[in-house]
């Protein structure tokens, strides 16, 4: 699909950066970042050069998930601020021609919702059926097999009422009726309260969650699962996930943020190309903007498999889908924990070169690598549900290093997590002075992004390579660039010609080879 640069919309010429908004910047000393930390370090995002800001959520909420439990979908948490921190905040950002996501939580709200406190106090409240109840199955234990993605049954007694309710993450997180037409308008009501204070769209969570099968039947075994995975991957949610009805609601969503003109929605979804394909909806009954592509955090870093990744997902999306992709989050480990530093530049160039709207995640231009965590500071309850799986979140999740002043200028005391061990030199102020670092590269190859039409709109085609090698195409009206990317630490012989406008390497690039780690855009 080609698309010309003036008519494309933001959310497809972009770049989204994601924010962790408990670890971006501590504004109030209490370790914990907050919105006037944000607003106050806009600088930093506006010179990156993205175009576009996610939330992770920051509503009201008991911080049993870290604000994925949310307690009030139309306030904001007292620790991070409140509605007039949320209105500077979403000025200085419109101010900076940036664009604001929030991050909807619709499957699940708290246990401390006052719609859940109704629900768990009678089975005659009329919020009742809000949320998912059921009676014990046959043998008097939980109604089926379905297991939480944080580990144990899906379901919890509640003795006050003798029934179970359904929790797909933690049971501090039941999950939402949406076949319940009530449920259904007071949480449309809540994406229109925030469109209208002036929000550019939202990460919708989990959002293949949200209608369980009627019935309930429990969910097949999954033959390969063995242990030293999630106790989640013993079933497939064939049953708990993906339902028919879901899609219908997402048009819905989309319906309403199209009626507020040009606003986008983010569809945090995990499935095959085949069905998540299908959360684009159709021409006349258009769903998600963007469903969430994982692949590059999903597959191994090796050119053979990105190859065969990048050419499936592509054949899988309809005409009119537009595509998007995903190297790190609050959720993945780290890339340069991963693949480390040389292949994380490498990989920067492919997350900012390939077709589609790319994420990124707050540190990742810094190169944050691995963040030991002592077992006393963990605090992902997925982790201390299923410790020793190797899970824990809370090494994505850590303090952004600012600089190397006490508590890397991210608060005035011990931040909630620990710090990147070598914050005194990994952080934005000396990235900022030192022309070979991780946060140069992002901010020339962002700035090419914006330059080169053939990168932002552009048809894509990927090119034969030499083993370990990964070389595509990206072309727009008269302009063509190659994207030559080595994933190996060996220099590869490649046969090229042309004017390099960048590489991840120092030192001139030297034509039919690519040098170990290299990286290279050519016009
Ligand atoms: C999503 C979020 C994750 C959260 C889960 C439950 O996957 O990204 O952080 O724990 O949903 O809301
Ligand atoms: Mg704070």
């Amino acid at each position: 699909m080609t698309n010309d640069e003036t008519d494309a919309p933001w959310w497809q010429r972009g770049t989204i950066y994601q924010i962790y908004p408990r670890s971006f910047q501590d504004s109030d000393g209490d370790g914990i970042g907050d919105l006037a930390g944000i607003e106050a370090r806009l600088d930093h995002v506006a010179t990156l050069g993205v175009d576009a800001i996610w939330l992770s959520p920051i509503f009201p909420s008991p911080m049993a998930d870290f604000g994925y439990d949310v307690a009030d979908y139309v306030g904001i948490a007292p620790m991070f601020g409140d509605l007039a921190a949320f209105d500077r905040l979403l000025a200085a950002v419109h101010a900076r021609g940036l664009k604001l996501l929030l991050d909807f939580v619709p499957n699940h709200s708290s246990d401390q919702h006052p719609w859940f406190q109704a629900s768990r106090s009678s089975r005659s409240d009329p919020r009742r059926d809000w949320y998912i109840w059921r009676d014990p199955g046959p043998d008097g234990g939980p109604p089926n097999n379905w297991i939480s993605d944080f580990g144990g049954s899906a379901w919890e007694w509640d003795a006050a009422t003798g029934q179970y309710y359904l929790h797909a993450f933690l049971k501090e997180q039941p999950d939402l009726n949406w076949r319940n037409p009530a449920l259904r308008a007071a949480m449309l009501d809540a994406m229109r309260f925030w469109f209208d204070r002036g929000v550019d769209g939202f990460r919708i969570d989990v959002l293949w969650h949200i209608v369980k099968a009627e019935g309930f039947p429990d969910n097949p075994v999954n033959p390969d699962w063995h242990p030293g995975i999630t106790e989640r991957d013993r079933l497939l949610q064939r049953h708990s996930t993906d339902q028919p009805e879901a899609h219908a609601i997402a048009a819905e969503m989309r319906a309403l943020a199209d009626g507020y003109g040009d606003r986008v929605l983010v569809g945090e979804i995990f499935l095959p190309n085949d069905r998540h394909a299908r959360w684009y909806g159709t021409p006349d009954t258009p769903e998600v903007h963007l469903p969430f592509n994982f692949q590059l955090v999903e597959n191994a870093w090796d050119a053979a498999v990105l190859r065969r990744v990048i050419a499936d997902y592509e054949a899988s999306l309809p005409a009119f889908g537009w595509p998007n992709w995903v190297f790190g989050s609050h959720d993945a480990p780290r890339i340069a924990a991963r693949i480390g530093e040389a292949q994380a530049r490498v990989a920067a160039m492919l997350l900012l070169t390939l077709r589609g709207t790319p994420t990124l995640y707050q540190g990742d231009e810094l190169g944050i690598g691995e963040v030991p965590i002592p077992p006393d500071r963990v605090r992902d309850p997925q982790d201390l549900r299923q410790p020793g799986l190797g899970i824990g979140r809370d090494r994505s999740r850590t303090p952004m290093p600012w600089d190397a002043s006490p508590f890397a200028g991210f608060s005035t005391t011990e931040p909630w997590l620990p710090l990147n061990p070598d914050w005194r030199t990994r952080n934005v102020a000396a990235q900022d002075r030192d022309p070979t670092a991780m946060l140069q590269l992002y901010r020339d190859l962002l700035r090419l992004r914006r330059a080169q039409s053939p990168l932002s709109v552009g048809t894509m085609s990927l090119l034969d390579a030499p083993d370990g090698v990964l070389v595509y195409a990206r072309a727009h009206g008269d302009a063509r660039l190659r994207i030559l990317l080595n994933l190996t630490a060996q220099d590869a012989i490649v046969d090229w010609h042309g004017t390099p406008l960048l590489s991840t390497l120092e030192g001139p690039s030297v034509p039919g080879l690519l040098r170990a780690n290299e990286g290279l855009i050519i016009a």
